[in-house]
């Protein structure tokens, strides 16, 4: 079975797996159900080329690196326009997300409508804040980041940002989204 987008069977391969394309197949997928149970949270990131350009993307890639600093790194496609716009401004948002509103992740899929004059993205308000990446005004929280290193990690690239700004948007006891809530899956 082909991957998404892909070529097939990516190895390596540990040596008790049979050296033929059905074993491949077959250890190829358990190994992305696997990937897929990694539990993770569910965001929108924000960013901007530091002119006029905006974008929100959904990632689930995300963690804490550092205590001191304050380092967050988040894995953004190569081939994604978030991944230009952040390459460009060296900053960007990540947005944590309301549990009762998953449906905004499935808005953040591909590159959104920008209405600068009203400040939106597909429709959904944001602000702007300490880097100048969009912040949907939905959001529970938002950390607000400068990169400080980026990684080429395969076909992503994990950018590390320091946390420059954040604030919470809604009550601190809100439950924030995660990747669990949804049916929806990334990486494998
Ligand atoms: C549930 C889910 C999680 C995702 N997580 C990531 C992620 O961690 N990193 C990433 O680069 N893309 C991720 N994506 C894919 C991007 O949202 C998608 O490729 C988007 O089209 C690329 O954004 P852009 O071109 O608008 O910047 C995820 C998609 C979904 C549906």
């Amino acid at each position: 079975m082909a991957k998404p987008g892909g070529t097939g069977p990516v190895g390596p391969f540990p040596a008790t797996v049979a050296d033929d394309d059905e074993a491949h197949d077959e250890y190829d997928r358990m190994r992305r159900r696997l990937l897929w149970k990694m539990p993770s949270g569910l965001y929108v990131v924000g960013s901007t080329d530091g002119a006029l350009r905006r974008n929100g993307m959904t990632l689930n890639w995300a963690t804490q690196i550092s205590f001191d600093p304050k380092w967050i790194g988040i894995g953004v496609e190569a081939t994604a326009l978030t991944h230009e716009l952040i390459d460009a401004s060296g900053v960007f948002s990540l947005c944590l997300i309301d549990r009762d509103d998953r449906a905004i992740v499935r808005k953040f899929t591909k590159p959104v409508d920008v209405d600068l004059e009203a400040q939106t993205l597909n429709g959904f308000p944001y602000v702007e804040r300490a880097t100048g990446a969009p912040i949907l005004t939905q959001s529970v929280a938002y950390l607000d980041c400068e990169v400080r290193e980026r990684v080429v990690a395969g076909n992503h690239t994990f950018f590390i940002g320091e946390v420059v700004d954040c604030a919470f948007l809604k009550d601190e006891d809100t439950e924030v989204l995660r990747m669990e809530d949804t049916r929806m899956s990334y990486g494998g």
